[in-house]
Order: structure tokens, then sequence, then C-alpha cells
């Protein structure tokens, strides 16, 4: 075993099936920095606990060799919101803190400070990191708004190797580009696409290849849940990109949805973008509702991902529903006072039948 992200192993080297030597030596790698990332290893199975249902959904999700994670913001300082955020989670993104606006407000003057903060508390309590987002048309700072023509191809570059290269070594999962389609499946008409025409995305994968040679390289956007004409031109680009070397890995879905939602397609797009040789991640799951028919739309979800081989994990936009940025939708897993919702036990039970 040369690594112990999710997805770099198979799908039966469970809990149940990883021999405590296994897990103790990756322990030891992870220790001594060997390993890049060095999530909690889960506890070696006793001869009476195989059965056992894990009790968090981190370890849950870890039984199948997956992770479980949350967007974070900066309320590190309250009890109930670390408690939670450290129990139940086993990977972590900063909602805001790594976006371009955040890390580079002034042209090649970095402010890695959040990036940081959530970098070391993930690695003292051994979570795995997502990277989001290296280039978004949105939260861009101001000076990059107005640049042309190669100015802002060299802007974009710089971005991408000072910042993956900060991290280098430490993201298990980088979104390098993030939501570059139109509904009808064409390119977005951002200043990137305008200004750098159609090459702009291969060459933001290659440039984060270069900074960050370890990290697997994501296509990440929103409302390609089901099979659709969005979905298909990111499907059409991907193909192109593995069938030209162009270096990506992954591809996530945002998965930002509601309790309406008709998800008949949404297992078989997930299948067939891994077909392609990708991982895919689910990576802001939030379901606006309640009740049984929010926890319904949860529960197909983590089941989507869980029949998907290359679905190596699942993280949700937010801790509680107080802070997410859908507040009034209460689209999350716990709510305003960190109860444990409808949802959570719909989720928790489907990550713990799939480990049998
Ligand atoms: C959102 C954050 O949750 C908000 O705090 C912020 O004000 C705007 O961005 N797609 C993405 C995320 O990729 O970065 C967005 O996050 C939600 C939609």
């Amino acid at each position: 075993m040369t690594s112990s992200s999710p997805g770099r192993h198979t799908r039966t080297t469970s809990r149940r099936t990883r021999s405590a030597s296994t897990v103790a030596a990756s322990g030891v790698l992870a220790a001594a920095g060997v390993l890049a990332f060095s999530p909690t290893a889960p506890a070696a199975p006793s001869a009476s606990s195989t059965v056992q249902a894990a009790g968090t959904l981190g370890a849950a999700a870890a039984q199948s060799g997956r992770y479980f994670g949350t967007a974070v913001a900066e309320h590190y300082g309250e009890a109930d919101y670390e408690g939670t955020l450290n129990r139940e989670f086993s990977s972590v993104v900063a909602e805001n803190a790594m976006k371009w606006d955040a890390t580079e407000p002034n042209r090649n003057q970095f402010n890695f400070s959040g990036g940081d903060r959530l970098v070391n508390y993930a690695q003292q309590r051994g979570k795995y990191i997502r990277g989001h987002a290296l280039v978004w048309h949105a939260q861009q700072p101001g000076w990059v708004q107005g640049l042309t023509g190669d100015n802002l191809r060299q802007a974009m570059r710089n971005h991408i190797s000072k910042v993956a290269g900060h991290y280098a070594g430490k993201i298990d999962s980088w979104d390098v580009v993030n939501e570059a389609f139109e509904w009808d499946g064409s390119r977005r008409q951002s200043n990137l696409q305008k200004q750098l025409g159609d090459g702009w995305i291969e060459d933001a994968f290659r440039t984060a290849k270069t900074a960050d040679p370890k990290a697997k390289l994501c296509y990440n956007d929103y409302g390609t849940d089901a099979i659709n004409a969005k979905s298909d031109g990111i499907y059409r680009m991907v193909k192109d990109f593995r069938a030209r070397g162009v270096p990506i890995d992954c591809v996530g879905f945002q998965s930002h949805l509601s309790q309406n939602e008709n998800l008949s397609t949404y297992r078989q797009n997930l299948q067939r973008f891994a077909d392609l040789g990708v991982h895919v991640q689910i990576t802001e799951l939030d379901v606006g509702g309640s009740g049984a028919a929010q926890a319904n739309v949860y529960r197909q979800v983590a089941q989507a991902c869980l029949a998907v081989a290359r679905c190596n994990g699942i993280t949700v936009w937010g801790v509680t529903d107080k802070y997410s940025w859908r507040a009034r939708e209460t689209p999350l897993l716990f709510n305003g006072n960190y109860q444990k919702k409808e949802a959570y036990g719909a989720v928790l039970a489907a990550l713990n039948s799939a480990a049998g």
C-alpha cells in the first residue's frame, strides 16, 4: 500500500478485512511524515465487534474506505461546533478561506492564514483535506476581474502555482476549476473563457499538476446531479482530457439539492464519469427541506456514492443549519442546536449497511 487515501485501495479493504498490522503500519508511516496525509485509522476489528455499527459519519464511511467530510467556516471557538466537527467528520474543506479573493487579495501577495489554520487543525486530528477552489469565475479579487489576455493567463498560472504549491502534499483533492459550464452544456462565458478561450481549463490542470503532483485534481460543478445537458458537456470534456493525457483525476458533484429532487439518474451519472477512470466525489451536499423527505434525498445520495466503487467520499456543505449558506432551508445534518436530524440517521444507516 503506497497511501492511505480513500479510493486508492478498493472497497474490499474495509475495516473488517484490513489487518491490524496494516492499520498500525499506516499510522507509523503517517506519524513519520511518510504519508502525505494521515486520516485517523479505523480501529482494528475484534472478534466481537465485527457486526457493530459505527457511531459517527466518519467512522461509518471509513468501513468502505471512504471519507465523510464537511465544509468549515471560522467558528472554531464555539464548543459545539468544534465538538461536532471533530467527532463526526473525517475530512474538511474551507468554505471560503482557500478561494482566490481570500488567498491573493492583491496580485502576488498571498494570505494563507485561514487556510493554514484549517490545514493545521485537520492534520493535528488526522483528517483529510479537500482544497477549494483554485480557479472560479466567482469570488475573484477585484484586481483579477479587469485583466485581459496573457496578463490574465499569467495571473491564473501564478495563483495556482503559489496556492497549490503552498499546500503541496497536504491536500487529498483540489477543486482546480469550479463551475465552468452553462446549463446547456456549453462553456460558461466567464472572464477566463472569454479572455483565454477553451484551453484555459486544461492549462489550469497542467499547472496544478506541476505544483502538487500528489493531489487528486478535480473539476467541480453544480446542477450536474442528473444525466442532463450540463453533465453531458462536462462528461465530454473529461473524456477528452483523459484521452489526451490532461491530468484530471476526479469530478466533484456539488449536489446542492432540495427534498423534491428527482434522483433517478444520480447513480448512473456518477458511474459514467467513474467509467472514464476518474474518482467521483460528492463535494458540497446540502438538501433544502426537513424530516423524512429531506432524509430520503440524503439516503439516496449516500447509497449512490456507495454503489460506485470510485466514489471515494462525501462532503456536506457545513456542520450546522445555523451557519449554512442556505440557513433558511435548513439543509444540513445537524440543526441549529447541533442536534442530529432525521437525515443524519438516514446517512449513518446507509453508510453502515454498505459496510456489511
Ligand atoms: C459559498 C459559501 O458557502 C458562502 O459562504 C459564500 O458567501 C459564497 O460561496 N458553490 C461553491 C461554493 O463552489 O464555494 C459556494 O460556497 C457555494 C456554491
